[in-house]
C-alpha cells in the first residue's frame, strides 16, 4: 500500500497548493481535507483555529499519511508548532517556503504581505522576513473578505475590485516590488489584485514554493514515491453542497476526479 501525502486547509483554497503538488509530483497519492463547514478560520481566535486544525490532523493521520502539508497560511501562522508536536510524520507549513521565494523575487527588498486577520495579526511574515534579511522592509494588510469572495467564486467580480482597491490602497505609496498573497485562497483573486496594483508589483503565492519544498523534503527523508503509476487524489470536505464542488474545480483548475467525499469531524 503506497502511503499518501495529507494536505489540509480551512476550505478549498489549499487546492491551489494541491494543483502544484500534482504538477511536480504526479506519482504521489494525495488525501486533501478542507473544512468547508467552518471556513473561514482567519477571523477566529487562536484556540479555536488550533482545535479545528488538530481535528483535521487527526483525520489525516487516521488515513496513515506519510507527510502533512498545512496548505493554509492561517493554520501555519497560528499553530504549526502544535501540529508538529502531535504529528508522528513530517509536517510542512506554507510560510517558510513563501518567505524564501519572496526574498528571492524582490529586488528592492520592500515586500508587501496580505493575509487573513489571524495571519497578519500573528506578525509571522514580518518576523520571518526580517529574520532572513534584516534590511527588508515589510508592509502588511489583512483582507478578511477575500476568503469568502474566493470560496464564492467571485474573484473577478466588479464588486471585488472595489473591495480590493480599498484593502490594497496602503501599498500604492509604499514602493513595494513584491506582494505575498499570504493566504492560499488569494490566487483566485490574482487578476483583480494585479489590475488594482499594476504591473510593477510581482505577486508571490504559497503554492509553487510549498510544492518545491515538499519535493526536497520527501527526497531528503526517503519518502518519495518512485513508482510509475499516476497518483490518486482524494478530496474530503466537511460540507459538500454543489457550490463547493464547482468552486473546488476552479481552484484545482481541473474536473474533480472522484467528486468530493464528506467527512464529519469530532466537534462538528
Ligand atoms: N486558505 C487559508 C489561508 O491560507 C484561508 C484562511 C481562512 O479560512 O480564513 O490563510
Amino acid at each position: 500500500m503506497v502511503r499518501s501525502i495529507g494536505v489540509l486547509d480551512s476550505g478549498i483554497g489549499g487546492l491551489t497548493v494541491v494543483k502544484e503538488i500534482v504538477k511536480s509530483l504526479p506519482n504521489e497519492n494525495i488525501i486533501y481535507l478542507g473544512d468547508t463547514a467552518r471556513v473561514p478560520y482567519g477571523t477566529r481566535g487562536k484556540d479555536v483555529i488550533t482545535q479545528f486544525a488538530l481535528e483535521m490532523v487527526d483525520f489525516l493521520l487516521s488515513k496513515d499519511v506519510k507527510f502533512l502539508v498545512v496548505a493554509c497560511n492561517t493554520i501555519s501562522a497560528v499553530c504549526l508548532d502544535k501540529i508538529i508536536a502531535v504529528s508522528p510524520v513530517p509536517v510542512l507549513g506554507v510560510i517558510d517556503p513563501t518567505v524564501d521565494h519572496a526574498l528571492k523575487t524582490s529586488k528592492s527588498k520592500r515586500i508587501g504581505v496580505i493575509g487573513t486577520r489571524a495571519t497578519i495579526g500573528s506578525g509571522i511574515y514580518e518576523t520571518e522576513i526580517k529574520q532572513k534579511d534584516n534590511k527588508a522592509q515589510v508592509v502588511v494588510a489583512s483582507c478578511p473578505l477575500f476568503v469568502p469572495i474566493a470560496e464564492e467564486g467571485l474573484g473577478d467580480h466588479p464588486g471585488t475590485r472595489l473591495i480590493a482597491k480599498d484593502y490594497l490602497s496602503i501599498f500604492k505609496d509604499q514602493d513595494v516590488d513584491t506582494l505575498i498573497l499570504g493566504c492560499t485562497h488569494y490566487p483566485l483573486l490574482s487578476n483583480t489584485i494585479k489590475e488594482v496594483l499594476g504591473e510593477n508589483i510581482t505577486l508571490v503565492d504559497s503554492a509553487k514554493p510549498a510544492a518545491e519544498t515538499l519535493e526536497v523534503m520527501l527526497q531528503e527523508k526517503g519518502l518519495l514515491n518512485n513508482g510509475s503509476l499516476s497518483g490518486k487524489l482524494e478530496i474530503h470536505v466537511t460540507d459538500a453542497p454543489q457550490r463547493v464542488q464547482i468552486i473546488a474545480e476552479q481552484f484545482l483548475g481541473d474536473p474533480l476526479p472522484g467528486g468530493l467525499k464528506e467527512v464529519v469531524l469530532a466537534n462538528l
